[in-house]
Order: structure tokens, then C-alpha cells, then sequence
């Protein structure tokens, strides 16, 4: 179980990230200006940290702890966004969401099951276009769910929120297995999750989905920092930097010193993967993606970009 000083910190990583997601959405319909789906879940995005919600609903519901995150929560919106930021959010939510509907595009949506785990403010489950897909789990701490319920004024039927630990895996366990129909297609989506579970945590989740649903039913959808080498500078700066001023261990880069390494951990053999410099690459519209974010250090990027990975099965 993880303490009230470490659950700040984690849920934390959600808020750091928001302000970016919002910017990258709205370059995102900038450049394409049909798409309504981007367009409604920016405006999910805009209620869900609209001013009059978090200073007074937040701080009336929740305990001390959040009225921390709170505060951060304001500090963390108005940080500056660098243009390598933005393109790495904008290719974050681009590239889940297009694995995401490559698996779905396969199955009818009755037959497929979504477990998101560490969903925290992601709110793309609220779109029509899942709306017939058979359950959506959603895991996260008891703060993160009540606030992204509050913030929902019609939630979607058929997503249910479970708050709870990840890191108390005997409870977790038991509400998956209480959760999950294994005679579905179940895809388990960990977007920026696994990089804060420690290792055992996370052993035991991929053993306990390995053996509950048959292999043809498994799928995953994970998006994670990584570590691409023995000695890789950039990740060692990546965790000193996250533990330094935020507190956190990002368990997986010091474990795992490649991708077949990380890979090898899924534990079943039809994993594939991309890191985001090859899907930039793949875009037919990456000039217009960097050109949009006003990028010109193209070996930054690379380096930054190959130390994501989007792994799908
Ligand atoms: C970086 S955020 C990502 C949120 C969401 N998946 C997205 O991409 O928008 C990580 C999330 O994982 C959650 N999380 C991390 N460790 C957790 C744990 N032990 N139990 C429950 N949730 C956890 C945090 O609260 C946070 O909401």
C-alpha cells in the first residue's frame, strides 16, 4: 500500500500532465478542424479543471492531502509548454488512441472489455465511440475517480470506476476477477501506469491476466517511459530527475535495460511495439505535427522520443 505522502505524488503525475493534454488537443483540432470527437473531449477536459470546480467543490470534498494537489493543480496549469513537450503529448494521445481503435476495429464492440488501470483524469472513455463496448473498468485512487466523476454531467452507462490501490494487489485481484468476463475480448490499458508500479506489483498483475483470460482474449495497451540501453543517460536523468523533484521511482528503467527486456515481462509472446520517434515517423502528417508544435531540434526529439514505447497486442 502506498502511503498519503506517495498517493499525492502519484496522483500528481495526472496534474502535470493536463495542462499539456489540453494544449495538445487544441493544436490537435487546429490542424484537424472536422475531427468532433478531439473537440468534445476538450471540452470534457475544460470542465473538469474549470476554475469554479477545483477551488470550491474540490477543496469542500476532499481531505488535506488534495487540498495540496489542489494548489498544485493551479501552479501546474500555468506552467510554460516547451514545443517538445507539446509534440510528445500530442503523439501520447494520438498513439493510444490509434492502437485503441486498432484493436476495437477488430472485435464487435459487445464482445470487448476495457480495463483501464491508473486511468486517472483520462476522459476519452466519456466518448460516444465507446458506447457500446461491453464494460469499462476504471482504476485509480479514490480522490482521482470522485473527481473526474464530479466533473461528469451525464457519466457514460457502461464505465464503472473501482478506487483502489494498485499497489494492495490482493484486493485489486479480487475486484478484477470479480470485474473482468473472460469470454471477452479484454484489453488492459496502462497509459503512463506501469513506469510507478514496483516491480513484484507489476509481476503480479501480468501472472494474474495470463492465467484469468485465455491468450486469443488478452490484449494490452501500454504506454511507458523505457529505458533503451545498459548505460542510457537520458533514462538515469529521467529517474534522478522524478525522484529528486517529485518524489517518485520510476521502478521500470532501472530493472529494465532494453525493450526486449521490457517487453519480455508482458509474459505472452504476441506483444508488439513501437517507440514514438518510429511512430512520428510513420504519420504521413508528421511535417505538419512538428511544424504545428514550431519544432526545430529534430535530435532532441529523437532521443526524447525513442524513450517512449507504445506496446500493443
Ligand atoms: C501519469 S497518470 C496517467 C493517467 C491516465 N492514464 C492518463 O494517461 O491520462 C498516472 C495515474 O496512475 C495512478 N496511479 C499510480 N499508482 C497508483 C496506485 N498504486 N494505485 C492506483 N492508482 C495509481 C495515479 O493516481 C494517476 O492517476
Amino acid at each position: 500500500m502506498v502511503n498519503t505522502f506517495e498517493q499525492a505524488n502519484l496522483q500528481n503525475t495526472d496534474l502535470i500532465s493536463l495542462k499539456s493534454r489540453i494544449v495538445s488537443l487544441e493544436k490537435i483540432i487546429s490542424l484537424y478542424e472536422d475531427n468532433q470527437e478531439y473537440k468534445d473531449l476538450l471540452s470534457l477536459y475544460r470542465t473538469y479543471i474549470s476554475p469554479s470546480y477545483d477551488s470550491v467543490r474540490l477543496i469542500s470534498a476532499f481531505d488535506k492531502k488534495l487540498k495540496r494537489i489542489n494548489r498544485s493543480f493551479n501552479s501546474k496549469l500555468s506552467v510554460q509548454e516547451s514545443p517538445i513537450i507539446t509534440i510528445g503529448t500530442i503523439l501520447r494521445i494520438l498513439s493510444v488512441d490509434d492502437h485503441l481503435d486498432s484493436i476495437m476495429n477488430q472485435y464487435n464492440h459487445e464482445d470487448i472489455q476495457i480495463i483501464s488501470l491508473g486511468s486517472g483524469s483520462d476522459l476519452r472513455f466519456q466518448l460516444d465511440r465507446y458506447k457500446n463496448i461491453y464494460s469499462i473498468i476504471e482504476i485509480d485512487f479514490k480522490d482521482a475517480l470522485l473527481l473526474k466523476q464530479e466533473s461528469l454531467p451525464e457519466p457514460a452507462k457502461n464505465v464503472k470506476f473501482i478506487d483502489m490501490d494498485l499497489n494492495d494487489t490482493q484486493t485489486c485481484i479480487d475486484a478484477l476477477r470479480a470485474n473482468i468476463n473472460s469470454d471477452k475480448h479484454v484489453i488492459i490499458l496502462m497509459e503512463c501506469l506501469l513506469c510507478y508500479l514496483p516491480i513484484t506489483v507489476s509481476s503480479e498483475y501480468f501472472s494474474f491476466f495470463k492465467d484469468y483470460i485465455p491468450v486469443n482474449n488478452l490484449h494490452y495497451l501500454v504506454y511507458d517511459p523505457i529505458t533503451i540501453s545498459e548505460s542510457d543517460p537520458f533514462s538515469n536523468v529521467m529517474f534522478d530527475n522524478l525522484k529528486k523533484h517529485n518524489f517518485l521511482n520510476l521502478f521500470a528503467l532501472k530493472e529494465f535495460k532494453s525493450i526486449n527486456e521490457y517487453i519480455d515481462r508482458f509474459g505472452i509472446h504476441k506483444i508488439q511495439y513501437k517507440n514514438l520517434w518510429q511512430y512520428l515517423k510513420d504519420r504521413p502528417d508528421m511535417n505538419d505535427l512538428c511544424k504545428l508544435c514550431q519544432i526545430d531540434e529534430f535530435e532532441e526529439l529523437e532521443i526524447l522520443l525513442s524513450h517512449y514505447l507504445i506496446a500493443y497486442s
